[in-house]
């Protein structure tokens, strides 16, 4: 099986490399073309073997599924580049959660997927979003999740939902993210304590909570119980947190699901909407 990659930016580099580490695919397989020239020198200085495109045409040609890792509005250029190459039986996996099936399989005769990585994929970690288009058959949705099983946990999901779905697993790494270095900075600040030291301990403590939510059969509300006793300190922590964080987690959606709704209607005009 060949497989092509289209976009080697910051997602489009890390799935090539968790592909690779995690021993889903051989960089011999691989054929990459990106825009500007030098991400796919660093790529084939890291990847003894890998195939450089001169063109996206090119990597169109060679592969049996392509992955498109490029910016929403950076499809209209790709699309109108390989509209003409694609095949039927080719699988076309794009990564771009604004960027809709029917945008894909209005203006492309192949195959359509839709993924939502996460940065967590680069430890063979978190959960991968899988979408299928209508002309995907159960050979090829198998084929995706195998792949996808190597460095992730694939579960499909409605598109309806894709937003909420990618709040948490692909920018959810970044928020909860934010909210560490907003503690840790006030940690700094006010104890003195060094910042390595509580980085090192926050980051151990993330590791151990998302064991226990994964493996260690705990709801989150079961996790919180088990350390707030009533009358204790983290319960009061907690009853002033709540005050605090009141409406925040309603704004932090509204705001995914605002720029969302913006992206999928200006693509609505360049890709054409569902009817
Ligand atoms: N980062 C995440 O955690 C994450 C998670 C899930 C999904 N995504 C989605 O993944 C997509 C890509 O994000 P990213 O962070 O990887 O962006 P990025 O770093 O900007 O990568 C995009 C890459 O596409 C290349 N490109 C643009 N137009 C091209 C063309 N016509 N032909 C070939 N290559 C082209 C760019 O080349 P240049 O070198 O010339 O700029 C760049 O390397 C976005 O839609 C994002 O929403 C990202």
């Amino acid at each position: 099986m060949k497989i092509g990659l289209i976009g080697t930016g910051s997602m489009g580099s890390l799935l090539l490399d968790a592909f690779i580490y995690f021993g889903a695919i051989q960089p011999q397989q691989l054929y990459i073309s990106n825009r500007s020239k030098e991400k796919l020198l660093l790529l084939s200085e890291r990847h003894e073997g890998l195939n450089i495109s001169q063109n996206n045409i090119e990597t169109v040609t060679h592969c049996d599924i392509l992955f498109v890792c490029v910016k929403p509005l950076q499809f209209t250029t790709i699309i109108e580049e390989i509209k003409d190459h694609v095949r039927s039986d080719q699988l076309l996996v794009s990564i771009t959660s604004p960027v809709q099936l029917h945008h894909l399989e209005n203006n492309l005769s192949c195959k359509i997927a839709k993924i939502i990585p996460s940065v967590t994929h680069k430890v063979g970690s978190g959960a991968s979003l899988v979408m299928y288009g209508s002309r995907i058959q159960e050979k090829e949705k198998q084929l995706l999740h195998d792949l996808l099983s190597f460095i992730s946990k694939p579960i499909e999901i409605k598109e309806t939902q894709a937003r909420i779905n990618s709040d948490f697993t692909s920018c959810g790494p970044a928020f909860m993210s934010f909210f560490l270095i907003k503690w840790i900075e006030a940690a700094v600040e006010m104890t003195g304590i060094s910042r390595e030291e509580i980085t090192c301990l926050a980051s151990e403590m993330m590791l151990g909570t998302g064991t226990l939510l994964t493996q260690g059969g705990l709801t989150p509300l079961q996790l919180q119980e088990l350390v707030a006793v009533p009358g204790g300190i983290t319960a009061q922590a907690l009853s002033q947190l709540n005050q605090s964080l009141d409406g925040v987690f309603h704004n932090l959606i509204t705001t995914t699901h605002n720029k969302y709704v913006e992206d999928v209607e200006k693509l609505n005009e360049l890709l054409g909407d569902i009817n």
